[in-house]
């Protein structure tokens, strides 16, 4: 016997979960399905985001930068520490345990707000009438099927295949295998200078190994701020050790026993071979829609193989709509969860808004990367006229006393009306100061109106009040 819902969500990420509360808080009799295991093979909610991807990886980017810092830093406060020893197993178990909770937190809110979980790959089945009947191919081996009157589709992304190499994450990572290594590597490769190549480059590179990072393109960091790129680059290079080959392309990779040779060429053209411990494959996720049966149903898939969706996240058929990493747009967890309110919203006849314009992003090396708007290269190429106001953090009074006097917030307002474009950070925790950039453009808000905010001192949040100030050549400190 089939069992009937108003709302059923396939993926159970931050973009289905959130998607999933939302509909059952507009009082959908709402279901979510998600295919995700723990190591004893139980449901693990949460998605790519909680289980393998931001989470865990910001929890070993905090215990690696502690460690650094201990090694490297600790001696400027006067405190020393005789031999540091990192216990790689205690680290993970640290962020295994961070991970359950946020996991088990997700089972506890699908409880709370009466959402059906169901633990199991879901697919298409057929239409019938206006609904949909969903075919879910449980954990413990049994079948359900599953009739819905509006179908959310949140199955997120895996990572590319670099092809002629394959993933099998003991010499070659993916994600999950980057999040796992059990000692440090003496030697670690990583293809692809992207969010992840950075993020778990550093990690590793921290506590001890040598890393370097392949990346295709000749450009740094091409989707920042190019002067943001420029510092960040350098920091990365100087200060966190990582080394960085731009412009490469790389040829064949062959996997030994307890080593893998990658053969690739440099900028340049020349031929270079590099043998690592552990290889990282991170050049960018492809939409999962390989289980869906979408022909079942005609589900129209872009050429990009993400599911086919207009700007209110509605597929090409009536009631099944599509958000997150399988969708257009960037891959970002708040986009994922945005989109998941929005989606629950319009089914209950709402009329909600995303501004695409205004999504943050934040890469959480060290320094911190965090822009949201504009870039100025993307302003000039509009024949935008701007103005801009930058301020150092090593004239921040709070940056210095955190030993993180590095980096600078660079404001771009309108030329003539003031209005904030774009906020670029690279700096201390400029995912944090990143916010009220953003609440100040959701608001039109000009750099003015930042300039004539009381800002706390001493506050990071001062050198965007200062770069405010800036704008207008009014800046007080700098
Ligand atoms: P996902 O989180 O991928 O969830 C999809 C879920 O659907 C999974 O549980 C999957 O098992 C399930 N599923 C797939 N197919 C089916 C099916 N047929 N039936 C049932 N279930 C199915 N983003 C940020 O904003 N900040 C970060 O700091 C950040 N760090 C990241 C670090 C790493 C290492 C990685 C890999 C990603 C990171 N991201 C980060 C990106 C973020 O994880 C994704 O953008 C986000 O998880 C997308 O959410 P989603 O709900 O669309 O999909
Ligand atoms: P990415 O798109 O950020 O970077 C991939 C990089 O690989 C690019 O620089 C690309 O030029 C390069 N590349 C592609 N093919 C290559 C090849 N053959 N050889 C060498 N280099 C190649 O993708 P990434 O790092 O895999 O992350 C995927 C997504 O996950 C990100 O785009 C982001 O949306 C999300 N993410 C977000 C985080 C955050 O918000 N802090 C953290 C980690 C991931």
């Amino acid at each position: 016997m089939s069992k009937e819902f108003d709302v059923v969500v396939i993926g159970g990420g931050p973009g289905g979960y959130v998607a999933a509360i939302r509909a059952s808080q507009l009082g959908f009799n709402t279901a979510c399905i998600d295919a995700t295991s723990d190591k004893d093979g139980k449901a693990s909610l949460g998605g790519t985001c909680l289980n393998v991807g931001c989470i865990p990886s910001k929890a070993l980017l905090q215990s690696s930068e502690n460690y650094f810092n201990a090694a490297h830093h600790f001696g400027d406060h006067g405190i020393s520490t005789g031999t540091l020893k990192m216990d790689v197993a205690k680290m993970l178990a640290r962020k295994q345990d961070i991970i359950t909770k946020n996991t088990g937190g997700i089972a506890y809110l699908f409880k709370k707000n009466k959402v059906t979980s169901f633990h199991g790959v879901g697919a298409f089945k057929a239409k019938a009438g206006d609904a949909y009947v969903l075919e879910a191919k449980l954990a413990d081996g049994t079948v359900e099927e599953i009739t819905a009157k509006h179908v959310i589709i949140a199955t997120g992304s895996s990572v590319r295949q670099l092809p002629g190499v394959a993933i099998d994450n003991q010499l070659v990572l993916d994600n999950e295998g980057a999040l796992a290594i059990p000692a440090v590597p003496k030697r670690l490769g990583v293809i692809g200078a992207g969010v992840i190549g950075l993020e778990m480059g550093s990690v590793w590179k921290r506590l001890g190994s040598e890393v370097t990072v392949l990346e295709a393109m000749p450009t740094f960091l091409g989707a920042a701020d190019e002067q943001v790129a420029r510092e960040a680059k350098k920091f990365l290079t100087k200060e966190t050790g990582l080394v960085i080959n731009t412009g490469v392309k790389i040829g064949e990779i062959k996997a030994g026993k307890k080593d893998v040779t990658v053969n690739w060429t440099d900028v340049a053209g020349a031929a270079q071979v590099s043998v690592f411990d552990k290889l990282v494959v991170a050049i960018g996720r492809v939409p999962n829609t390989s289980g869906l049966n979408a022909d079942a149903v005609g589900l129209k898939l872009t050429e990009r193989g993400q599911i086919d969706v207009n700007d209110d996240c509605q597929s090409n058929l009536p009631n099944v709509w599509a958000i997150g990493d399988v969708v257009r747009g960037p891959m970002l967890a708040h986009k994922a969860s945005d989109e998941g309110v929005a989606v629950a919203e319009r089914i209950a006849g709402q009329h909600p808004h995303i501004d695409f314009n205004n999504i943050p992003w934040v890469i959480y090396t060290s320094p911190e990367i965090a822009w949201v708007g504009q870039t100025e290269e993307q302003l000039k190429a509009a024949g935008v006229e701007y103005k801009k106001g930058q301020f150092l953090f090593s004239a921040n009074g709070r940056a210095l006393a955190l030993g993180e006097g590095k980096g600078f917030v660079k404001m771009l307002a309108d030329k003539t009306t003031d209005r904030i474009l774009g906020v670029h950070i690279v700096g201390p925790f400029a995912s944090e100061l990143i916010a009220e950039a953003v609440v100040a453009m959701e608001f039109n808000a000009s750099s003015e109106d930042i300039a004539r905010i009381v800002h706390a001192h001493p506050s990071l949040s001062e050198a965007l009040h200062e770069a405010a100030l800036a704008c207008d050549k009014r800046g007080l400190h700098s």
